[in-house]
């Protein structure tokens, strides 16, 4: 049976991956107290007793502006871990399928990122993302860098369910309204990554391993998103005091923060369509299945 390891077990996108991967072979998902990315000790010691065929790695280390100031630990996992992931991959036979971000780009235009793009990353958040993409194609072909954008979903902390607090506290709120993205599933990238790593499962030696872009189709500004979900969650009953006609559009120089954000984070899929087919749906259709199943929670 497939060994299938997923680090950072309780994030967004580890959660989602160990329903979506269950189907494929044995789940052995891990927590940074089991697997710390930090402690290349760690990693090395998990790998040897585990054995995986495939190595998913969702973990990372994800606050933006924290990383300013803690650019080293952000180093040691964002860049240094996934090398050492992609050694051991390469050594034993595995695949290591990584997770990175819009934020290797500079943000600038409006037109869609495409993986062959020149990276610039302005915060120190991207650039240690982007030196594990580096870490990674270094040591081994055997990988899928999927790089994604605006990650949501019902289990830990994002923006839509930071929007949903504070509308049900306020009845005015400013949000930026000149940086456009695609707000992302943890779900659909869970379901996939599922997709990517059955087609590696069934004909290893003509897989098409390397960089894609993973994101929902369409696009929208933070302050668009967040009116959009506010309206949907008022049709499905959350009790709001805020509408969306409340949520006031801001420059992002109205709201400073210590990390630069991409004004443009859109991310071109055509490279995932064409290599395995799979056309991703609409950023809506996720928030209207997120907000589901929060409702349904509470
Ligand atoms: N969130 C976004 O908007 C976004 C956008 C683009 C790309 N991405 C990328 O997508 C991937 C998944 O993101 P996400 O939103 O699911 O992240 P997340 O919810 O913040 O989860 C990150 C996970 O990594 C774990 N972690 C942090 N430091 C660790 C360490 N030293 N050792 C082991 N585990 C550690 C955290 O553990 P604890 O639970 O112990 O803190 C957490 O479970 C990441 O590669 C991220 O860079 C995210």
């Amino acid at each position: 049976m497939t060994r299938i390891l997923i680090t950072g077990k309780n994030g967004q996108v580890g959660h989602e991956l160990q329903r979506a991967l269950a189907p494929l072979g044995e789940i052995i998902a891990v927590d940074r107290q089991q697997l710390d990315l930090a402690k290349p000790d760690s990693i090395l010691t998990q790998l040897a007793k585990l054995q995986p065929d495939v190595i998913v790695n969702p973990a990372a280390y994800t606050a933006v502006d924290k990383a300013e100031s803690e650019s080293e630990l952000a180093c040691a996992v964002n860049a240094v871990a996934p090398g050492i992931l992609a050694q051991w991959a390469d050594v034993h036979g595995a695949l290591l399928v990584h997770y990175s971000t819009d934020y290797v780009f500079n943000g600038a235009g409006n037109k869609p990122w495409r993986e062959d793009d020149a990276a610039d990353p302005q915060s120190a958040y991207g650039l240690s993302k982007w030196r594990g993409e580096q870490a990674i194609r270094a040591a081994t072909q055997r990988h899928l860098i999927l790089r994604t954008s605006w990650v949501f979903g019902a289990h830990g902390a994002n923006f839509l369910k930071t929007m949903l607090r504070l509308a049900a506290e306020r009845t005015e709120l400013k949000v930026v309204a000149d940086q456009i993205g695609a707000p992302t599933s943890a779900a659909l990238i869970a379901d996939t990554t599922a997709r990517l790593i059955e087609r590696y499962l069934a004909d290893n030696q003509r897989f098409p391993f390397g960089t894609y872009h993973l994101a929902a189709a369409g696009e929208i500004s933070w302050h668009g998103y967040a009116q959009y979900l506010i309206g949907k969650a008022r049709q499905l009953g959350f009790p709001l005091t805020l509408s969306p006609e409340a949520v006031l559009g801001i420059p992002t120089e109205a709201y400073p923060l210590p990390a630069k954000r991409p004004a443009n984070s859109r991310l071109d899929c055509g490279k995932l369509r064409h290599a395995f087919g799979l056309t991703l749906p609409d950023w809506r259709d996720g928030v209207k299945q997120t907000l589901a199943a929060l409702k349904t929670a509470n």
